[in-house]
C-alpha cells in the first residue's frame, strides 16, 4: 500500500513544519497548504535539505474554496492536520475581525472541502488558551472552558464547538500549551517575524542583541516568584504528538457513518499537550542562562493584560490514550531555541 497522504494546513509554519518532518519520518506523506502570512518560501528549502526531498506545497489560503477543492480532488488526503490560523493573542484584540475571518471560516470552509471530498478525519490545533484563568491548576480536559481572555482564544473555543458538532469527521483536539524550541539542526524554528509576542523569542533576541532588554511582565503574581507560570514544551514533543494523533484516526478503520452509530465511540477528543510541569518566567530565565551560559538583560515591568497566572498541563490522558508523552526537558529547549537564534 502506498503511504497515506495527509494535507498539513500551515505546514510552513513553526509547529506545521517541525510535524511535516515527523509525519515523513512515521511513513506518511505530507501535503502542505500556507500562505506564507506568518512564514518564508525558505522553510520548504529547509524542509527539503532535512527530508532529502521537496514536500508537495501549495501557495493558498484556507479560505480559498476552490484551490482546497483541486488539493483534495489532485492529493486524495485521508486525514487533515489543521495548523493554519493566526496565533497572537495581542494582534487578536486590535484586529478580531481578521481572526474570526482566518480562524473561524477558514475552518469553515476546509470542513466544507473536506466533506465534499469524502476526508473524515483531522487533528487540529487547539490551545490552552481555552482554559482561560483556571480555578486549579493542573488543567485536565474536563477542566471547564472559562471567557476567552482574547479573540483569539475564543476563535479556538468556537472552533472546538463547530468540530464537535460536526460528528460525521472523527477529530482529535490537541490543546497545545507553550511550543517552544526548535529542531536540533537549527534548519527550522520559530521565525522572527517582527516584533515577537511570545517570551522565548523575544528573550532570544535580546540576548543577539536584536532586541535591548526584555520585559518580564509582571513580578507581583500570587506565585512562589511573583511571575507568571506556563508549560513550556520542545516543539519536536508537539510534533511527534501530532503524528501519535494521526495514528490513532487511522487506527479507528470504521467509516465515520459507523462511528455516527456506535454511541460508545467518540468521534471529538480532546488532548492536553504539555509536559505536566509549570515554570515561571523567572525560573525559564534562569534555565536560559544554565543552558547556555549567556545572561539574559531582563527588568521587571507591569503586567501584560490578558494574562493568567498560572496554567500547566494534567497528561494523564494523552499519555494514556495516544501513549505519547513530552521527552524533552527545559534545559533542551532552552539549548535548542538559543541554537536557532544563533543559526537563523
Ligand atoms: C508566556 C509568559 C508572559 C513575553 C500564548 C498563547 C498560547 C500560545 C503561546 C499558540 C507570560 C511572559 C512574555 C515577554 C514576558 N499560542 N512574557 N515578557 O501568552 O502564555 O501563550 O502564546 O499556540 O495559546 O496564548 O505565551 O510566551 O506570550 O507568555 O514576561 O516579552 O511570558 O507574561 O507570563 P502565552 P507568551
Amino acid at each position: 500500500m502506498g503511504k497515506r497522504n495527509i494535507l498539513v494546513t500551515g505546514g510552513l509554519g513553526f509547529i506545521g513544519s517541525h510535524t511535516v518532518l515527523c509525519l515523513d519520518a512515521a511513513g506518511y506523506n505530507p501535503i502542505i497548504i500556507d500562505n506564507l502570512h506568518n512564514s518564508r518560501i525558505e522553510v520548504l528549502d529547509a524542509l527539503e535539505s532535512l527530508l532529502g526531498y521537496r514536500p508537495t506545497y501549495v501557495q493558498g489560503d484556507v479560505n480559498d474554496a476552490a484551490l482546497l477543492n483541486g488539493l483534495f480532488v489532485s492529493h486524495q488526503p485521508e486525514a487533515v492536520i489543521h495548523f493554519a490560523a493566526h496565533k497572537a493573542v495581542g494582534e487578536s484584540v486590535e484586529n478580531p475581525l481578521m481572526y474570526y475571518h482566518n480562524n473561524v471560516v477558514g475552518l469553515i470552509t476546509l470542513l466544507d472541502a473536506m466533506k465534499s471530498n469524502g476526508c473524515h478525519k483531522m487533528v487540529f490545533s487547539s490551545s490552552c488558551t481555552v482554559y482561560g484563568e483556571p480555578e486549579s491548576v493542573p488543567v485536565n480536559e474536563s477542566t471547564p472552558t472559562r471567557p476567552a481572555a482574547s479573540p483569539y482564544g475564543a476563535t479556538k473555543q468556537m472552533a472546538e464547538v463547530i468540530l464537535k458538532d460536526n460528528t460525521w469527521c472523527e477529530v482529535q483536539c490537541l490543546r497545545y500549551f507553550n511550543p517552544v524550541g526548535a529542531h536540533p539542526t537549527a534548519k527550522i524554528g520559530e521565525l522572527p517575524l517582527g516584533v515577537p509576542n511570545n517570551l522565548i523569542p523575544y528573550l532570544t533576541q535580546t540576548v543577539a542583541g536584536i532586541r535591548e532588554q526584555l520585559t518580564v511582565y509582571g513580578s507581583d503574581y500570587p506565585t512562589a516568584d511573583g511571575t507568571c507560570i506556563r508549560d513550556y514544551i520542545h516543539v519536536m514533543d508537539l510534533a511527534e504528538a501530532h503524528v501519535a494523533a494521526i495514528d490513532r484516526l487511522f487506527l479507528s478503520n470504521k467509516s465515520a457513518e459507523t462511528l455516527l452509530g456506535d454511541p460508545s465511540t467518540d468521534v471529538f477528543e480532546v488532548f492536553n499537550i504539555g509536559t505536566g510541569v509549570g515554570y515561571s518566567v523567572l525560573e525559564v530565565i534562569q534555565a536560559f542562562e544554565n543552558a547556555t551560559g549567556k545572561k539574559v538583560n531582563y527588568i521587571l515591568g507591569n503586567r501584560r493584560p490578558g494574562d493568567v497566572v498560572a496554567v500547566w498541563a494534567d497528561t494523564e490522558k494523552v499519555n494514556q490514550v495516544l501513549g505519547w508523552s513530552a521527552k524533552r526537558d527545559l534545559t533542551t529547549m532552552m539549548k535548542d531555541a538559543w541554537h536557532w537564534q544563533e543559526n537563523c
